[in-house]
């Protein structure tokens, strides 16, 4: 890690799954016009490698080599559009955002070496000008010297109305109390594993996204991305 002159800032954005994370670490990115990483694509892309190449998901000795090794590409065509993610030469950014690839990341996640296995390829992020980092240790464990660390939080409720929301966008069929049992059950992994567990971290900014529109929640994060200087 990079001190003095050389160093390259860093915000890191934690916080459940659905507190619209993903969506605000990309307008910040844009704004400032610095680098993106999507962490949870990240361990998401683990468990999609470990199904391709028929891996259980408690080998965990393999699947640390699949973190370290696979083959991925995050291509960015377009600044204001998701990310373009290649595994193994295959686009995959579909089938990695599907709930089943959740439920298997949430399971490799919460074993250490995949953790450490994808230390290095986060860290690799870390560019010039800047690095927007979106995930759950972020601020805790990555990056734990981060510039700005923001903890996005919403309510249950308010969590699984916009993936609700989010399928019915997509012509897709959902039902609401299945959401709100699946938001509730992946936060219970991703908050009581072991390591790197979900929490804020000491010096974190907690926003509590559940009464704010996406506007309002980049709003405050930039105002305190000014406060530290991180805005020219
Ligand atoms: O944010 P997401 O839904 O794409 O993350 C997928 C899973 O990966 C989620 O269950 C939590 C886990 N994850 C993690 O443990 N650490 C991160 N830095 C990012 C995601």
């Amino acid at each position: 890690m990079a001190k003095g002159p050389n160093r390259v800032p860093v915000i890191t954005l934690d916080g459940p799954g659905g507190s619209g994370k993903g969506t605000i670490a990309q307008r910040v990115a844009q704004a400032l016009r610095w680098h993106l990483l999507d962490s949870g694509a990240l361990y998401r892309l683990v468990a999609l490698a470990a199904t391709h190449h028929g891996v259980a998901l408690d080998n965990e000795a393999s699947l640390k080599i699949l973190a370290e090794n696979m083959d991925v590409q995050f291509a960015v065509d377009d600044p204001s559009q998701p990310i373009r993610i290649v595994l193994e030469g295959e686009n995959v950014s579909k089938e990695i955002r599907s709930e089943e690839t959740g439920k298997l990341a949430s399971k490799v996640a919460a074993l250490p070496s995949v953790r450490e296995g994808l230390l290095q390829r986060q860290h690799d992020f870390r560019e010039a000008p800047g690095l927007v980092a979106d995930g759950r240790d972020m601020g805790t464990v990555v990056f734990p010297d981060a510039d700005l660390k923001i903890y996005l939080t919403a309510s249950v409720e308010e969590r699984a109305q916009r993936r609700f929301r989010q399928l019915q966008d997509k012509g897709l069929s959902a039902n609401l109390a299945d959401l709100k049992a699946a938001i509730q059950s992946r936060d219970e992994q991703d908050m009581n594993r072991a390591v790197a567990p979900l929490v804020p971290a000491d010096d974190a900014v907690i926003i509590d996204s559940t009464d704010m529109t996406i506007d309002e929640v980049f709003a405050e994060l930039m105002h305190h991305a000014r406060n530290k200087g991180l805005v020219s």
